[in-house]
């Protein structure tokens, strides 16, 4: 069955280009973005697994963890990350999970048979500090996808958690949000929104981000 927002995320020990890895341990109290791609020494991955390197620091400072997937194994994944470092001007940072026999791939629903019956899919998930799943994302084999976008989610998630705010259409980092429609109480409001708030409609109120 798929994964769906607000399931817990499966938990596993699967070895990895890093050793072992027990996942909810290994997560402890960050967040985690876990991706699959097809295979290593493939085109398209090398450049997400480069880009997501350099990425470190951005990760770090919303405290995620990013690990990623493919079923082939640890030896390949040796290999395959000196490639990357190479021609990606990086060095990779993050564990890459060796799933040659498929585990994680079946606990996270990552092989779809009409697309491919060996290979698993460009998934990604967000998951939360109490590991629940907040993102699932899936991308067609031959389209990369954005990191920059999983930046600007986990930040409009990270907001909600922390001020109670959504974050609009196309939202960038410093711009107005929206204040989630359950609070309706007057002090409670200017308690939380101390910049003040601008309501449009009723139900669509505008407040300057909380953490800007
Ligand atoms: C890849 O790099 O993973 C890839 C590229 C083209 C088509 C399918 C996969």
């Amino acid at each position: 069955m798929s994964i769906q927002l607000g399931d817990t995320a499966p938990d596993f020990k699967q070895d990895s280009s890093e050793g072992l890895i027990s996942f909810h341990e290994w997560l402890g109290d960050s967040w985690g973005v876990l991706f699959s791609h097809p295979a290593d020494f493939t085109p398209v991955c090398t450049t997400e697994l480069g880009f997501t390197a350099k990425l470190k620091d951005e990760f770090a400072a919303r405290n995620v963890k990013a690990i990623a997937l493919s079923v082939d194994p640890v030896d390949s994944h040796h290999e395959w990350i000196k490639d990357i470092n190479e021609t990606q001007n990086t060095i990779v940072n993050f564990p890459i999970l060796a799933d040659d026999d498929r585990k994680v791939s079946k606990l996270y629903d990552l092989i779809h048979p009409n697309a491919s019956n060996t290979l698993t899919v460009r998934s990604l998930f967000i998951i939360d500090p109490n590991k629940k799943v907040r993102l699932t994302i899936t991308y067609p084999a031959s389209t990369g996808r954005n990191f920059h976008e999983i930046l600007r989610v986990i930040d409009s998630l990270q907001l909600t958690d922390n001020y109670k705010v959504a974050t609009p259409a196309n939202w960038q980092d410093g711009e107005e949000v929206v204040i989630v429609p359950s609070i309706q109480d007057k002090a409670e409001l200017e308690e939380r929104f101390p910049k003040g708030y601008r309501a449009v409609k009723p139900y669509l109120r505008l407040t300057p981000q909380p953490n800007r």
